[in-house]
């Protein structure tokens, strides 16, 4: 048995036309008794950024409480707002400090990143359990669906999607995954981040 799939679960990133879209599904296991459908693994970081977190349950609890800690302290010391790339590497020596006793997680990032002229564009990465950083330009996975997750996306990911084709992409993507996974399921979670707001999206989804 392997300790990331100890309370299964998985997040997928998509890019899109100016938008990001990330998704969760909502299981919380003892290894295949299921606990509980309503297990959150996305967190907001900012109002641009979001954070999947699949991996062991605990892990998930004790870091997203741990990155509000460090983005706190960022934005007290810059008085500023902290940027999606800067983000991923603040999660990425957060894992790497524990190289030798690593969180069991693979964290999942999105967000819009602002440019210099002031226009958005999207950002996505996810790292492995030590903060190996993987920037991708179309979609990141990660979870005990993750081997699924690529082959669907691989499938039905296009470029330059519109919000609500990226959400349908996404979910879709999601939800098709984790039925071929007896570690994820039962609903998922859909955020899509645009310039002016986010679309956030509770799904229903087999529970066998
Ligand atoms: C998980 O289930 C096993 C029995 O299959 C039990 O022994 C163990 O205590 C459970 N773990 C937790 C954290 O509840």
């Amino acid at each position: 048995m392997s300790i990331m799939e100890y309370n299964g679960g998985s997040v997928i990133a998509m890019v899109g036309k100016e938008c990001v879209a990330i998704a969760s599904d909502l299981r919380l296991g003892n290894q295949s008794l299921g606990i509980s459908s309503h297990f959150q693994k996305i967190f907001p970081m900012s109002d641009r950024i979001y954070l999947g977190l699949p991996g062991l349950a605990t892990d998930v609890t004790t870091l997203k409480e741990q990155f509000r800690l460090r983005l706190n302290m960022y934005t007290i010391k810059e008085e500023r707002e902290i940027e999606p790339e800067t983000f991923a590497h603040l999660v990425s020596s957060t894992l790497y400090e524990r190289r030798f006793g690593p969180y069991f997680i693979e964290p999942v990032m999105a967000g819009l990143q602002k440019t210099p002229s002031g226009a958005y564009k999207p950002f996505i990465a996810a790292t492995d359990l030590i903060g190996c950083l993987n920037f991708a330009k179309d979609f990141v996975v990660a979870g005990t669906a993750s081997t699924k997750l690529f082959g669907v996306a691989e499938g039905l990911w296009e470029p330059d999607l519109e919000p609500e084709d990226l959400f349908e992409t996404c979910a879709q993507t999601l939800l098709n995954a984790v039925d071929r996974d007896a570690y994820s399921g039962w609903g998922a979670e859909v955020y899509v981040v645009t310039k002016d707001k986010v679309i956030k999206r509770t799904l229903k989804g087999r529970m066998d």
